[in-house]
């Protein structure tokens, strides 16, 4: 059967893994969560106090950087490794989710994990949500998708996902954690958020998970 690649972008926690997670599932395809990288390289950077003001630190941390995924039949998903370490579950953190907008508008680190994802989708059949997927890095995906959901909404969701691991997270902080990644990656020169001419919207503020993955599948029966 022929394989496609499919690219999910959108505005923060609208839910873009959770039906990347779903179609993937559905198809028998990899599902790469791209924002994964950023948040390792951002992890990095805390960790080793890195100045990223300063192109060669960045560079020579770049260099000091290994990522790659694994399968973990558990949780039936690929989870990313930084430098053989899982960090699946650190890099959630808000101490990351902080700085990691900031981190990812640096030229340097996009063309690190740009290059690593066009690599991913060279034999198709993978499913990758982010920011510039359908625009930079895969800009002749089959099918693009670009997400959104009201704010409060997408604030509500992600704050009740932080909350059980951090039950000091406060909504307020949530919501201008979003708010901020938003503008920036919004704003950032190279590879900016936006919507590719040929993705289709889907905003699933009034949608069920089950209403939004029949959209998109829908979609992809269209493809294939
Ligand atoms: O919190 P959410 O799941 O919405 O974000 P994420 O997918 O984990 O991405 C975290 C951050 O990484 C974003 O706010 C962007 O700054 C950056 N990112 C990016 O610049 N390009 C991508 N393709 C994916 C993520």
């Amino acid at each position: 059967m022929k394989k496609i690649i499919v690219t999910i972008d959108g505005w923060s926690s609208c839910g873009k893994s959770t039906l990347a997670k779903q179609l993937a599932k559905k198809l028998g395809y990899v599902y790469i969560d791209s924002g994964a990288m950023y948040r390792a390289i951002t992890l990095y950077f805390l960790r080793n106090h890195i100045d990223w003001s300063n192109e060669n630190d960045v560079l020579n941390a770049l260099n000091c950087i290994r990522l790659h995924f694994e399968y973990n039949p558990e949780t039936q998903l690929a989870e990313i490794f930084l430098n053989n370490e899982n960090v699946e579950y650190v890099i959630r953190d808000m101490v990351v989710a902080e700085k990691v907008s900031e981190v990812a508008a640096i030229p340097a680190v996009r063309t690190f994990a740009v290059q690593q994802q066009k690599y991913m989708g060279e034999k198709k059949g993978i499913v990758m949500d982010g920011r510039d997927i359908g625009t930079t890095v895969f800009p002749n995906a089959e099918l693009k998708i670009f997400m959104t959901a009201d704010m409060l909404i997408r604030v509500e969701r992600r704050f009740l996902e932080m909350q059980i691991k951090n039950p000091n997270v406060t909504f307020k902080e949530v919501q201008s954690n979003l708010q901020m990644r938003d503008q920036t990656d919004s704003t950032r020169e190279v590879s900016p958020l936006k919507m590719a001419e040929d993705a289709i919207l889907l905003d699933n503020s009034k949608l069920t998970m089950e209403q939004q993955l029949d959209f998109a599948l829908q979609l992809i029966q269209e493809k294939l």
